[in-house]
């Protein structure tokens, strides 16, 4: 057992996440689809509430714990990541993208809704995320706004998740080669969760550059790493477990780091990223990275 995982057990990190998970869905159930003409409201409700492992959320709340945020505008980034996260899983699922009909253990946004619903919800939620990050009044300082504002728009835009999405729709089919298929993965998931620790990291004015650098070095590995086990548990698990449908991958030709390296070099991939990203927490400098640490081997060692 590795010492991260002998001084932060599961257990400990489950004691950590409870309260925050908490705060999120009480958060998000307040903000999310209300106000919104009936069966958009639905929508956008289904798609976000009662789901999902709430990783982006937990890495920004726990980032920004490490650099002592401001609380409010972490709640704020916290809601934001997981809004455009769940607008990129219901357009993911769209017969014109993966055609998926079950995610969360539901049937998809689209099945229950249709598609111009789901179509919409997606695009709600990701302006409702641009929302919350800039409220009125003085809680959280303009610049802070600027900033979140700033590092999210380029986690979800062309340069990162939707630009990756593009990349994954073009290479159906093909087998692209390791540089390839590791920008694919950096961009439509990694960009997300290493943008979700960068704003953790914002919530906080004057964190020293080397400290943030070393927080986007970590974002970076466990954001590879997410969509490598991604890959391998589309393989190994059953949809039950998943909350979607297993073997998708290799049914639609896509090409992963199963496909690449079989199961072993992918989780043999895993893992030096796992490495890497505790590295980059040990010379952040940074004193309260526990659940950061317990974060990262979440990632890896998961089983949906
Ligand atoms: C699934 O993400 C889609 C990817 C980016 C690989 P998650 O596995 O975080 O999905 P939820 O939020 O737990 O449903
Ligand atoms: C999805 O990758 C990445 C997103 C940006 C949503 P996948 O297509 O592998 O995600 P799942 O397996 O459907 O959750
Ligand atoms: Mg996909
Ligand atoms: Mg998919
Ligand atoms: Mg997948």
């Amino acid at each position: 057992m590795s010492a991260a995982v002998a001084d932060w057990d599961a257990a400990r990190l489950a004691g950590w996440s409870e309260p925050h998970l908490a705060r999120v869905e009480a958060a998000l159930s307040r903000w999310v689809g209300v106000d919104a003409p009936v069966l958009l409201g639905d929508a956008m409700r289904y798609a976000v509430l009662d789901g999902g492992k709430r990783l982006r959320p937990l890495l920004v709340l726990a980032a920004s714990e490490a650099v002592g945020g401001n609380a409010a505008a972490a709640l704020r980034a916290a809601c934001a990541t997981e809004l455009i996260h769940a607008y990129s899983l219901v357009h993911d699922d769209l017969p014109s993208m993966d055609n998926d009909v079950l995610r969360r253990g539901k049937p998809t946004v689209h099945v229950k809704f249709g598609e111009a619903d789901a179509l919409l919800a997606g695009d709600a939620l990701q302006a409702l995320a641009f929302e919350l990050l800039t409220p009125e009044g003085d809680e959280i300082p303009a610049a802070t706004q600027a900033t979140l504002c700033r590092l999210l728009a380029r986690a979800a835009g062309s340069q990162g998740m939707a630009g990756g999405q593009a990349i994954d729709l073009a290479s159906v089919g093909l087998a692209l080669n390791e540089a390839q298929l590791r920008e694919m993965h950096r961009l439509k998931t990694g960009a997300l969760l290493q943008g979700s620790v960068e704003m953790g990291a914002a919530c906080a004015a004057n964190v020293a550059p080397t400290a943030l650098a070393a927080l986007r070095d970590y974002g970076a590995a466990i954001g590879l790493a997410f969509q490598v086990v991604d890959d391998i548990l589309d393989v190994t698990a059953d949809s039950e477990t998943l909350g979607k449908t297993a073997g998708k991958d290799a049914a639609a030709d896509k090409p992963t780091y199963v496909s690449l390296w079989g199961l072993d070099g992918a989780r043999a991939q895993a893992k030096q990223l796992l490495a890497e990203s505790l590295a980059a927490l040990e010379r952040s400098g940074l004193a309260e990275t526990a659940a950061l640490r317990a974060l990262a081997h979440m990632v890896v060692d998961r089983d949906r």
